[in-house]
């Protein structure tokens, strides 16, 4: 047992997806995984472990922003021993050729700050995905006939951010989407020497004002947790 995750040591598997909500994981758990079971629920930030397609695999929750996924993800990793790690989750779609219920892989994450800004200092580090797991991934994507977009997204501190200037840059630049935890999971599996990658559904769109209806988030999720375990075990 950690601080925040309840499970026994063994009980979590060496490869993770994080959902941002933890009805989500229990969901995607109960969904996709055979002999499911609830490994944590300390603040009801539920995890499950179960197996897909005779593979061990944990589904657990991280909760919103970097600090909170921070706080999962090194548990994760140096108590329990988590070796890949695979958000999946909701952003903002930020590019006209990107639309709502679209998937986006994303290649790297563009940050003003993350948790771990204290050690990196000055030092502007380019937080990327693991490339065995994008290209699977992508695979995948294609194998499914999902429109996917493979690309940079921006982690963002501020859900209701007031600086619309900030966001002009973003799409200037051609950032796929917003969401507010893959950069720090990035950063975390480099220091660690863990493979990671967050696999991203589109969920309302920054410059049209769409958003995928509430009666359409579970298909269109489940599309994205497919890819990420079909990226998982190839
Ligand atoms: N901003 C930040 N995170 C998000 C958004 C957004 O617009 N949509 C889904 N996750």
């Amino acid at each position: 047992m950690t601080i925040h995750i309840g499970a026994e040591k063994g009980e979590i598997a060496e490869t993770v997806l994080l959902p941002g909500d933890p009805y989500r994981a229990k969901w995607a758990a109960e969904t996709f995984l055979n002999d499911v079971k609830l490994v944590n629920n300390v603040r009801g930030m539920l995890g499950f472990t179960g197996t897909w397609r005779g593979n061990p695999v944990t589904i657990q929750g991280s909760g919103m922003g970097m600090p909170s996924l921070s706080i999962y993800v090194n548990e994760l990793i140096r108590d329990y021993g988590a070796k890949t790690l695979i958000r999946i989750g909701s952003c903002g779609g930020m590019q006209d050729s990107v639309n709502v219920r679209d998937v986006i892989l994303a290649m790297t994450s563009t940050t003003l700050s993350t948790p771990s800004r204290g050690i990196l200092k000055e030092l502007n580090f380019a937080p990327c995905a693991d490339w065995g797991l994008l290209q699977a991934a992508a695979t995948a994507a294609a194998a499914k006939g999902t429109p996917t977009h493979i690309g940079g997204i921006y982690s963002s501190d501020v859900f209701y951010d007031e600086r619309p200037d900030l966001n002009e840059q973003m799409v200037r630049h051609g950032i796929l989407g917003v969401e507010m935890e893959a950069a720090e999971l990035y950063i975390l599996a480099a220091r660690y020497k863990c493979r990671a990658l967050a696999v991203l559904t589109v969920s309302d769109h920054l410059l049209t004002g769409e958003a995928l209806p509430a009666s359409e988030r579970e298909s269109s999720f489940g599309d994205m947790v497919e890819i990420a375990l079909q990226a998982a075990f190839p």
